[in-house]
């Protein structure tokens, strides 16, 4: 036996784990269409491929970002990703990825007292609570429903109570919603602390008028999350950063371990946060897909795509769905997303995130398949 501490199956619920996957059907991660994690399907883009490979030219016994300890303070890169939003690079925290920092923020959370989290949402937000004992409770979320759909949607109110402090995931995370600013604004003199995680936004065509980054400067109770490991296909060199009040970023800082960013991340990180060409072909890419993919999923037999700004969409069905997704993996190779992770969703929810026109025709075709099976 050589499983550890993990259980495999519960792991691949979150999908994107073309590894195990891999292992139990018996086949190579490269004959797997994987539909499960939402990445850009067409990166990583050029220049983060040509920083990489400058690292590795560089000749041995010569400093790198792949022989030497990161810089501590991560200056060049809080300067750029500050440069990057026009903010302190004080008020900004690189991590490994949203995941390490939602554990630092969860600490924080769980001092302040109970969170709300919206139901359905991403399970990390609770395994980061669990972390610190932070108690929490579901705010329930009506869901979108199918047809057109004006965006951005205004947030329901939070429901009366002791709460202290909010999650929001902005687009909504497995719905796609994207929420207005000027409906998350109040939230702010509502909770102790209000955490926004902003993972999906800069994929969203016209999303970045919504974010709240412009308000934590003046707000010190706010933390806006970003993570650069979908927008740029680095998943697994890791990068992401929260903007917040820098005393509170200083603390998080004497918490974690001393270089949670690699070298690698970092030096990508600095030089292409700011390509903005990247990120406008990216919200081209969404700006098509989405619609043309949502279209044609609406005239398959029993499966209700529901609208979504983002590049995933959510599939609604009448009767459980597992046993479709298990013959997607096992007879076509696709690998949708569970949705039994989501709290407050269950059998009868996939999801799927966008890919190139020619992968969307594949996973088309392959559904039609085993639908009519
Ligand atoms: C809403 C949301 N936030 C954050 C993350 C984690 O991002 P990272 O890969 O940067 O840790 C995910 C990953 O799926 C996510 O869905």
């Amino acid at each position: 036996m050589d499983g550890g501490p993990p259980e495999p199956a519960a792991l691949e619920r979150h999908g994107g784990n073309l590894e195990a996957v891999a292992r139990r059907l018996g086949c190579r991660p490269t004959d797997l269409l994987d539909a499960s994690a939402s990445l850009v399907p067409f990166g990583p883009s050029a220049s983060v491929r040509r920083v990489l490979q400058a690292v590795l030219r560089t000749p041995a016994g010569k400093p790198s970002p792949l022989r030497d300890y990161p810089d501590r303070e991560q200056l060049r890169l809080r300067r750029a990703i500050a440069a990057h939003h026009q903010i302190d690079p004080a008020a900004v925290l690189p991590g490994n990825g949203a995941a390490e920092l939602f554990t630092w923020l969860a600490r924080d959370a769980a001092a302040a007292g109970t969170s709300l989290l919206p139901s359905p949402g991403f399970a990390d937000y609770p395994r980061a609570l669990a972390c610190w004992g932070g108690a929490w409770s579901p705010w329930p979320l009506a869901l979108p429903q199918p047809g057109i759909v004006v965006w951005p949607q205004p947030l329901p109110s939070a429901p009366a109570g002791s709460s202290q402090a909010l999650w929001v995931t902005n687009p909504h995370n497995p719905t796609g919603q994207l929420w207005s600013r000027a409906s998350l604004e109040p939230l702010l003199e509502r909770f102790v602390l209000v955490i926004v995680d902003e993972a999906f936004l800069p994929l969203v065509p016209g999303g970045e008028s919504q974010s709240l980054l412009p308000l934590v400067a003046s707000h010190p109770g706010l933390v806006v999350i970003r993570s650069l490991t979908k927008l740029l296909a680095i998943a697994g060199l890791r990068l992401g950063y929260a903007v917040a009040d820098p005393a509170r970023l200083r603390r998080w800082a004497a918490w974690r371990d001393p270089w949670p960013v690699n070298g690698l991340a970092a030096a990508v990180g600095e030089a292409v946060v700011g390509d903005r060409l990247w990120q406008e072909r990216v919200q081209r890419w969404v700006a098509a897909e989405g619609p043309w993919l949502e279209k044609r999923l609406q005239q398959l037999p029993g499966l209700t795509p529901l609208p979504s700004a983002a590049n995933f969409l959510l599939l609604r069905s009448e009767s459980p769905l597992v046993e479709l997704r298990e013959r997607l993996e096992r007879q076509q190779r696709v690998l949708l997303r569970d949705c039994r992770s989501f709290d407050g969703l269950g059998e009868c929810w996939l999801r799927i995130a966008l890919q190139d026109r020619r992968n969307n025709r594949r996973l088309l075709r392959a559904l039609r398949q085993e639908i009519s099976r």
